[in-house]
This record gives C-alpha cells, structure tokens and sequence, in this order.
C-alpha cells in the first residue's frame, strides 16, 4: 500500500476487489470518505448540462429550493440547476431499451446527489431532496433518453415485480400553462408527469 504507485500499479489495484485490497482500518475510512466525497468510483460522468423544464417548447432552467434543497422552478431562474448525468456500472434496468442510459444526477456545486425522499411510498406524488449520500439507491435512479432530445425520468424501483407509483416512468407534474406545478417541497413527480430536460454545457475540464 505504502510503496510508490505508479499508474499502472493503480490501474491494477483499481481492479482488485476492495475488501481484499484494503485493511479493515482503511476500508472504514473509504466508507467514511464516501459520505463526504460521493462519487463512487463505479459511477462516472456521462454529459453534463443544466436540468431544464420544456414550457410550451422553451427550455427554462429548474432551480434548488434553497441550497441542499428540493428541485424548484420559477421564470428567468438566474441559479439554474447544474448537474452531472453519472452511468454506474451496476445499473441496470430490464426495463430499458438499447437507447435509455440508466443513471443518477449528480450536482458538483453540492457534491450532492438528487434523491427522491419519499421513494418507498407506493403512490404518488414523489418529492426531491439533495441528498451527500449517493449511494445509487432506488430513489436516485433515473433514465437519460439521448435520442429524445435528451430527456430524464425518475425510474423508481423497477425490480420487474414492482413499478413505483405503478409506471415505472415519472417525470414532474405540470399546471395547465405548462410551467412545473409547485409544491411546498419543490417539484412533484409524478406517472403522467413531463421528462425533465437536460440541456446540454460544453465542459473544458
Ligand atoms: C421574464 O423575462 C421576460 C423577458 O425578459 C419578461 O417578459 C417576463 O416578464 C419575465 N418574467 C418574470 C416573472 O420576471
Ligand atoms: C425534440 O424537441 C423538438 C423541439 O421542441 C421537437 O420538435 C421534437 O419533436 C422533439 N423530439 C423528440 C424525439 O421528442
Ligand atoms: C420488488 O419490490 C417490491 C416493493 O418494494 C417488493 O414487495 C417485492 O418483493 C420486490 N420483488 C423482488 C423480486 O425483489
Ligand atoms: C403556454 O401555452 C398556453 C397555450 O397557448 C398558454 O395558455 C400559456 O400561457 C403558455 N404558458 C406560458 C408559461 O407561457
């Protein structure tokens, strides 16, 4: 552990399971740098882009309730929503077509995950929260349709027997002008909701 690495050392130890890499002490450690620090190494970037509402064909921006909060909306938002669509390789939903990217999103302003709080509910409506611990549970699984203009719903727990909400497939509920309906806890998720959008930024990094 302690002797020089060079990249191809990592490379290899990368591969080795962690449990049997690693001592008891640093295994607790990395469970609680995992807290802190939620990127999973099995989770990468995919694109990154500003999470976007479609209102009457315009893609305006969501916003945070607050920092740390639920996901909110309101016209000529000047905090718009930041995140990372991240693919992790355990990820994988029956349900899914050739075209749809299992994944979660992640806010690196926050170092934070977008959770649904509520996913165990059997029915709607679903309510969202940062949340510093991704740990890729249900409530933060999503689905990324590239060829639909980039479109994202929240999958919930589809382990074939069960379909949270009773679809499988919930975007966010909207008013008759098309804007997101808003609730005291942001944005609610719901079967016959809209996909969230996900607007595309160029990054340099
Ligand atoms: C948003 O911006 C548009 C164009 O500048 C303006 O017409 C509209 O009144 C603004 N809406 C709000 C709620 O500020
Ligand atoms: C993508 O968005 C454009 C513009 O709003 C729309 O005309 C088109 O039908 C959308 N495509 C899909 C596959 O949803
Ligand atoms: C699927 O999820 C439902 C609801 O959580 C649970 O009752 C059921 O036992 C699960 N089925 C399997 C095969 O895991
Ligand atoms: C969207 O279009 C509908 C129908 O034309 C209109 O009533 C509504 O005000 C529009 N919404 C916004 C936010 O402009």
């Amino acid at each position: 552990m302690f002797s020089p690495i060079t990249p191809l050392s990592f490379a290899l130890l990368a591969l080795i399971p962690s449990a049997i890499a690693r001592p008891a002490t640093s295994r607790r450690a990395a469970n609680q740098r995992k807290c802190k620090a939620p990127v999973e190494p099995s989770c990468t970037k995919f694109a990154t882009g500003v999470l976007s509402a479609d209102v009457n064909g315009t893609l305006s921006p969501f916003t945070l309730v607050d920092p740390l909060g639920s996901i909110s909306f309101k016209e000529n938002e000047t905090r718009p929503l930041e995140v990372e669509y991240q693919t992790c390789k355990h990820f994988t939903n029956s349900e899914s077509s050739d075209s749809d990217i299992p994944g979660r999103l992640y806010v690196p302003e926050f170092r934070s995950c977008i959770k649904v709080l509520n996913q165990p509910d059997e029915t709607e409506p679903y309510f969202t929260l940062l949340s510093e611990v991704c740990d890729s549970s249900f409530g933060e699984r999503f689905v990324l349709r590239p060829e639909e203009n980039n479109t994202i719903f929240w999958t919930g727990s589809t382990n074939s027997t069960f379909e949270q909400g009773g679809c499988g497939e919930l975007g966010y509920r909207v008013e008759e002008d098309g804007t997101p309906v808003l609730t005291e806890n942001g944005v609610a998720l719901g079967c016959e909701g809209k996909p969230f959008n996900l607007v595309l930024v160029n990054t340099t990094e």
